[in-house]
This record gives C-alpha cells, structure tokens and sequence, in this order.
C-alpha cells in the first residue's frame, strides 16, 4: 500500500488552525480508505522568520523537495510588515514556488448554492457560476529584472520588468487547455496586447497551441474587460488563462463574488511538484480565536489528492462532505446567515468528518 508524504507548512496567523482541521479530515479520510498519509512539518513565513531568521529555511526546502505534495496554510501578518519586501514572509511563497517550478497556479472560483446570498453580486447574475483562474506563477512581473530602486538623474526611479520566454508561456497555456478538456472546454486567455508586447506574444502561444485542441473553445479578453466581464457575467466562464500580474488581481476578484472567500482551495502544479494552499490569507485579526474557516484548506486536501495523487475518490468524497455540511447548515462565522447554525473551527471540522463518515459507504 502506498504511503504519501506530505510537507506540512503551517505558516502564521490562523495558517495552523486551518492546516490542523484539514491534517484531522485527510487521517480520518486514510482510516476510511486505508491510504496512509505521512505528515512532516517545516517552518515558512514569519515564523521562520523568527526562529531562524529567514522566511524559507534550506530544511523547509529540503523537506519539500523530498514529499509528495506540500500542504500550506498561510503567511505574513502585522509584526513583520515593517520588514524590506526582501525578507518580508511573502518572500518565503515567491521562494517556494520558484524553487518547486510551480509554474501553473489553479484557483477555483464557484458559488456554492447554500451560500449565494453571501455573494456580492445579485443571485441571478452569482448563481451556477464555476470557473478556475489559471494563473502563471513564476514569471512576469514578478520575477523579471532588471528590478529595483535606482538613481536616475539625481532621482530615484522604480523599475521591474514584465518578461516571458515563449516556453514560459507555452507550458501553462498547455495546462490551461488539458484542465478545459476535463471540465466544460471553454477557454478563456487574458492579456493586454493592445499594448504591452509581451501580452502579444502570449496571444500568439495561445492561437498556436489552439489547433492541439480543437475541441475547446477559445476567447480572447484584454485584463481591463475581463475584470467587468467577471461581474457581469461569471457562469459564463469556464477557464480563464493569465500572467502573474492578472492572474493575481483577477483571482482575488473571481474569489470574492462567490461570497466566501473563507472556502476556496488553490494547487500550484509544475511537472514535478505540488503545493496546495487556501486563497485567503494569514488573517491575524481573528487568529488564535478558533473561528477560522477550515474549508478553504480542507478542499485544498481534496485538490492535493485529485491532481498529485490521483485519488479522485477519496478527493470527491471531502468535497461531498463539505458540501453535506453545509446543506446541515453549520457555518463558520465568515459565511453565517441567520438561521444557520455557527460553529467554530474544531466544530466545523468535526461536522465534516462526520459527513465523510456518513457518506463514504454510499460512494
Ligand atoms: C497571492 C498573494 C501573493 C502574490 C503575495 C502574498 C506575494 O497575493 O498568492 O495571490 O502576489 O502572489
Ligand atoms: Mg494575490
């Protein structure tokens, strides 16, 4: 029987509460199926920062390298903001993910019937919407130099450059397509080539590997259009494929109109590597408190076992607990509406392990 190992990286703020639940559902889940998990944990963020002065320790790294998959909970919070973006904890996640090679970052966004209300937009417009933002990961913006601070005429000038090799783009693109094939094999690629030259060449990857899947539809948006297109007609997109930059600032919106923020998962694959973490954030306000909402990271367990280890059973039976859940009405606080029944942390993450319990003879 195999045994996978998984690099636990809790990280700050409410990032252990949440890594916690989902370890309690992923065991109960392995006694379930008997698929045994191992788990062994690194320091990464703000409390490495602290214990050993660096925001990605080599073991960290070195622990990953060796795992099947690496779970992460979530980093950074006030205490080290005043810190240079250099060793800042952020610094930590831009690490990893280029050391790993995660080049394709995979962000759900759907609205979840019991929770539409929660949802900022209309019911009508929210409703039935279910697509996944794509975005590249270790590229861009973000990566490209030169980079910096310097003096230019006397003056200081910021710069950082917006680079990508053709290979860079072709990779992710070519995920983007093999992810609309399993789904609803509609595309859609973002880009702002109506005037950045390096958004032309992403178009052009985008046409070029179109022919190597006829049998999915492809739209073209410019960024601009693309995040009032995401307001105004959500369900309507199935994938969305885009540079780091975008697909930073898109993703944060796509999550945010499904109301619960609180529940989205995110895998970062590259070829030879995974790590899975919740979308939101480190959230010091309310850490320590025991009312994070687990699920963000506990569907971000189910995304580990489908797209690392191909256990899409065992991946839909947390995402049918959770959804089980839910329709009995537990909440965390983040997505509680009156008559709803509220729960903290370890209440919510019992409720879905007994929802795994009393669905898993049925699958
Ligand atoms: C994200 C975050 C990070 C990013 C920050 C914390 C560096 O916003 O994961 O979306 O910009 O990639
Ligand atoms: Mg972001």
């Amino acid at each position: 029987m195999a045994v996978y190992k998984i690099a636990v990286l809790k990280g700050d703020g409410i990032g252990p509460e949440v890594v916690n639940s989902a370890l309690r559902v992923l065991k109960r889940l392995g006694e379930l199926s008997g698929v045994s998990f191992e788990f062994e944990e690194g320091l990464i963020g703000g409390i490495a920062i602290d214990q050993k002065g660096e925001p990605l320790p080599q073991e960290t790294l070195e622990l990953c390298l060796k795992a099947d998959a690496v779970l992460l909970g979530a980093v950074g919070g006030p205490k080290w903001d005043n810190l240079p973006t250099s060793k800042r904890p952020e610094k930590g996640l831009l690490q990893i993910r280029k050391a790993l090679d995660l080049y394709a970052n995979l962000r759900p966004a759907k609205v979840y019937e019991p929770l539409i209300s929660a949802s900022p937009l209309k019911e009508e417009v929210a409703r039935g919407t279910d697509f996944i933002v794509i975005r590249e990961l270790t590229g861009d913006v973000y990566y490209g130099e030169p980079r910096g601070i310097f003096i230019e005429n006397g003056k200081r000038v910021g710069i950082n450059t917006m680079k990508y090799t053709e290979d860079e783009i072709r990779r992710v693109v070519k995920k983007a397509f093999e992810v609309a094939l399993k789904r609803r094999k509609k595309l859609t690629s973002v880009d702002k080539s109506n005037v950045l030259e390096v958004s032309g060449l992403w178009r052009d990857i985008v046409e070029e590997e179109k022919k190597n899947y006829p049998d999915v539809e492809v739209e073209h948006l410019y960024v601009d259009n693309c995040a009032m297109q995401i307001v105004r007609r959500p369900s309507s997109f199935d994938v969305i494929v885009t540079g780091n930059i975008f697909g930073d600032i898109l993703s944060d919106e796509a999550a945010v109109i499904t109301g619960s923020l609180g529940m989205l998962p995110s895998a970062s694959l590259g070829e030879k590597y995974a790590l899975y973490e919740p979308v939101h954030g480190s959230a010091p306000d309310i850490a320590g408190k025991g009312i994070a909402n687990p699920i963000a990271t506990i569907l971000s367990t189910a995304m580990m076992l489908r797209y690392s280890f191909n256990l899409e059973k065992l991946a839909n039976a947390i995402e049918k607990a959770v959804e089980l859940t839910l329709q009995k009405g537990y909440r965390t606080p983040d997505i509680y509406s009156e008559g709803c029944i509220k729960v903290g942390t370890e209440q919510m993450t019992d409720a879905i392990i007994n929802s795994l319990e009393e669905i898993w003879e049925g699958l």
